[in-house]
């Protein structure tokens, strides 16, 4: 049987090539999570302020119509899409810099606010992510990094996540109890990781559900956004691929039904103070 390797998903190529689809399907929704972070760290004109793994700048966007903005991910394909919305709209203010989120390229104390929304969850070594938003943070300044509740919960992705998972390496039935839980989508945990880079933290709860008119919608938009799928298009044979597919599009219309669909997206904020 064909295997899958989902640690590709931790290289820029799979975001360069889910790019498109991330763009049409799922950034608009997720604006609305940037919208909420910008005013719960009330970032006001003239502060300097950096969103790491910006994507196509869901929250920079926004932000860099308020303040100036130092955007920052891996994937030239996402930062293409920001680079081409931000000429549209002229914006000026917005400085696009390729780069890992665990080694940032500026000095210490650069800004008043950081975000990573939902890209540091992802980063191998999380505590570097953490500490990097720390040092570059002046002291006073704030951080606000997003992250999801587990995707076992929502059931498109559980479905999606059981028939890849039946594809991918069998997880480690020995590992210590939360190792095979999707990173920061414990609230008790993600407070200790973010905590133990230095930050005073809360953790707050943020949902937007997403509706779609129909099943057909939800299948097209994800099929084309999910970072997972769209990388298993690129390994597996392509019948393999086609009868993954059709799997997950057979489980899909059995258990959600062919009307309109409701994805809850239940996300964590953690926010944290530099003293
Ligand atoms: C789910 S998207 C989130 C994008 C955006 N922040 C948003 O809210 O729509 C995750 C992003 O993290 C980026 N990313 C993942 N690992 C990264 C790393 N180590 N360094 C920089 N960017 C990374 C990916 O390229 C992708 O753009």
């Amino acid at each position: 049987m064909s295997t899958l390797d989902l640690s590709q998903m931790l290289t820029p190529r799979a975001w360069d090539d889910v790019a498109a689809g991330y763009r049409a399907f799922v950034s608009d929704h997720l604006r609305l999570y940037a919208d909420d972070a910008l005013k719960r760290l009330s970032v006001s004109p003239g502060e300097r302020i950096v969103d790491v793994a910006t994507g196509p700048g869901t929250l920079s966007l926004p932000a860099a119509r308020i303040t100036q903005v130092w955007a920052l991910d891996f994937s030239e394909g996402m930062l293409e899409n920001l680079r081409s919305q931000a000429t549209d709209e002229e914006l000026a203010n917005l400085t696009l810099t390729q780069g890992d989120g665990q080694a940032l390229p500026y000095d210490d104390g650069s800004f008043q606010a950081a975000f990573s929304m939902f890209g540091l969850f992802m980063f191998p070594d999380r505590a570097r992510g953490f500490s990097e938003l720390y040092r570059v943070l002046e002291p006073g300044g704030r951080a606000l990094v997003a992250s999801w509740h587990p995707p076992e919960t929502i059931p498109a992705f559980a479905i999606i996540n059981q028939e890849m998972m039946e594809l991918a390496e069998p997880l480690d039935a020995n590992a210590p109890p939360g190792a095979n839980e999707q990173p920061l989508s414990n609230a008790d945990t993600f407070r200790r990781e973010m905590a133990a880079a230095g930050f005073d933290v809360t953790i707050e709860a943020n949902n937007h559900s997403m509706e779609l008119p129909d099943l057909n919608t939800m299948w097209s938009g994800l099929s084309e956004a999910h970072v997972a799928l769209v990388m298993a298009k690129k390994q597996l044979p392509k019948d393999a691929f086609a009868s993954l597919l059709k799997r997950i599009e057979d489980r899909l219309r059995k258990e959600l039904g062919e009307g309109p669909q409701t994805i809850e997206m239940p996300a964590w904020f953690g926010i944290g103070h530099k003293s």
